[in-house]
């Protein structure tokens, strides 16, 4: 709950006075208040006003305040509801506190104990929205990209990625094929402010060279054979948005000159029409390629690559970041083989760790995703892995790149340091740290155990304790 948004109370008595003196409390504290004089008005309230805490008298002309709890939690979970006694009523009281109820305050009170019990109701119901609003976000950052990774050079990517969502800026994603390219470019357009607008995807590698032009930009009917009726090309669909132009450096010069036109001019004219569109429409484009090489060697314009590239985000291979293999490893475990408790023995993730991944984390994700399949469903040991991988790991040519090789400890050291990062970063809360590192509630539990790592909730740093 924001600053700006009030907190709601609903005093509910058939006293005026004590409704009186409950509202000026709550006003003096800032709260919208309203009242009521009975539970059917109540109910009545709370159904228009929807309050955030509910202060109601125990006996209520014809209902009692216990019955009123009940039917305010039942259409209002979330609000909090306290209750106020006079004399010998302590009992029903408690059983209001069974019912759900936040506390019970006797009557006659002192101003200052509302005042804290008021209080500290608003602060529980702040609480209760502020971690509903994180772990929907957190889900829904999750559900659209779950870019992994704490290796010092993906961070720099994320930050890039927060700095760039909101910005019209265009941006050439760079790196090996499987970095997470289009990951990234999916995660600058949809965790922005602008994740409503359209985001249109455009492999140019297999774009057919004929039909490119009126892919892209559309056509009259007519315009060629065929063309039976005119069509919007995939700038105009992305209008207001984001086109992701993947494997931009396959694009033919004639397309190249065609595209630059488009980006300086800001409108497209579909093929075999005389009339131009105005598109408002931001560029993410991507290449596995050196097209810096490729402009000058002259198979990329280069006035397009500086309008292309005003930013580049480059990713980094999967050999340059081995320590998050670990954790990409459990989060990949987690999509293909969900509700197991799957592990992977020290001999594996030594190959894993050890192998130079051409393919990146695509290369690695295929991995687990075969190995899933073919295992059985228990462990996941070296004979699990394809030939490639296993081979790489017998072969005395170590490939940390320190030069030396991974031994079992080594590997487990790697993996709590991984642990401790993530908390620092998480700032010791458990559950987001798990969903950082891919890893599953008990899973998180076990290492920590294993690894003797003591978190204090919201502790700024993280600490083993030793024996
Ligand atoms: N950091 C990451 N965390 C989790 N998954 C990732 C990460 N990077 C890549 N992946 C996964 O790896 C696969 C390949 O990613 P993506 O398609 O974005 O790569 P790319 O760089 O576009 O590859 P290519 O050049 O081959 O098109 C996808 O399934 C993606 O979800
Ligand atoms: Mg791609």
């Amino acid at each position: 709950m924001s600053e700006s948004i009030k907190v709601r109370l609903l005093v509910v008595d058939d006293e005026q006075s004590i409704r009186k003196l409950c509202m000026t409390i709550g006003n003096s504290l800032g709260y919208v208040c309203s009242e009521a004089e009975s539970a059917e008005t109540a109910v009545a309230r709370i159904e228009q006003d929807a309050p955030d805490l509910i202060l109601t008298d125990l006996k209520l002309p014809t209902q009692s305040g216990v019955e009123l709890l009940r039917q305010a939690k039942a259409t209002f979970p979330r609000a909090e509801v306290a209750i106020m006694t006079g004399h010998g009523s302590i009992e029903s009281a408690v059983d209001a506190m069974k019912l759900g109820a936040y506390d019970y305050i006797e009557k006659p009170f002192r101003v200052e104990k509302m005042r804290l019990l008021l209080q500290r109701m608003a602060e529980k119901v702040r609480l209760v929205t502020e971690n509903e609003f994180l772990r929907e976000r957190v889900s829904a950052e999750d559900n659209l990209d779950g870019i992994i990774g704490s290796a010092a050079n993906i961070q720099d990517v994320l930050r890039m990625v927060s700095r760039l969502k909101d910005t019209r800026t265009p941006v050439l994603v760079s790196g090996e094929s499987g970095t997470g390219k289009e990951l990234v470019a999916r995660a600058i357009h949809f965790r922005g402010a602008m994740a409503q607008t359209p985001f249109v995807a455009v492999d140019c590698g297999s774009l057919v060279p004929t039909l490119m032009e009126s892919e892209l930009f559309g056509y009259e009917k007519g315009a060629f054979t065929g063309a039976m009726k005119s069509k919007t090309g995939l700038f105009q669909a992305a209008n207001g948005g984001t086109i992701f132009l993947d494997e931009i450096g396959e694009l033919p010069l004639e397309m190249q000159a065609k595209l630059l036109r488009v980006l300086q001019e800001r409108e497209v004219r579909p093929v075999g029409s005389n009339e131009s569109h105005t598109v408002d429409v931001r560029v993410i484009a991507a290449t596995n390629r050196d097209l810096e090489a490729a402009y000058r060697d002259g198979t990329f314009r280069k006035d397009l690559y500086f309008r292309l590239n005003v930013v580049t985000v480059h990713l980094p291979s999967l050999r340059e970041r081995r320590s998050d293999i670990p954790v990409l490893v459990h989060h990949f475990l987690n999509r293909y083989a969900p509700g197991t408790n799957l592990s992977v023995t020290p001999a594996a993730m030594k190959s894993l760790l050890q192998y130079e991944w051409p393919g990146n984390v695509r290369e690695l994700e295929n991995c687990i995703a075969r190995a899933v399949t073919l295992g059985d469903r228990q462990i996941i040991d070296v004979g699990d892995l394809p030939p490639a991988i296993r081979s790489e790991s017998d072969a005395s040519a170590p490939a940390m790149v320190d030069g030396s090789s991974l031994s079992t400890t080594a590997l487990a050291e790697m993996e709590r340091m991984t642990i401790l990062k993530v908390f620092e970063q998480a700032n010791g809360d458990k559950a987001l740290a798990g969903r950082m590192l891919g890893i599953s509630r008990a899973t998180l539990y076990r290492k920590l155990k294993r690894y003797n790592i003591s978190i204090r909730a919201g502790a700024q740093s993280t600490q083993t304790v030793s024996h």
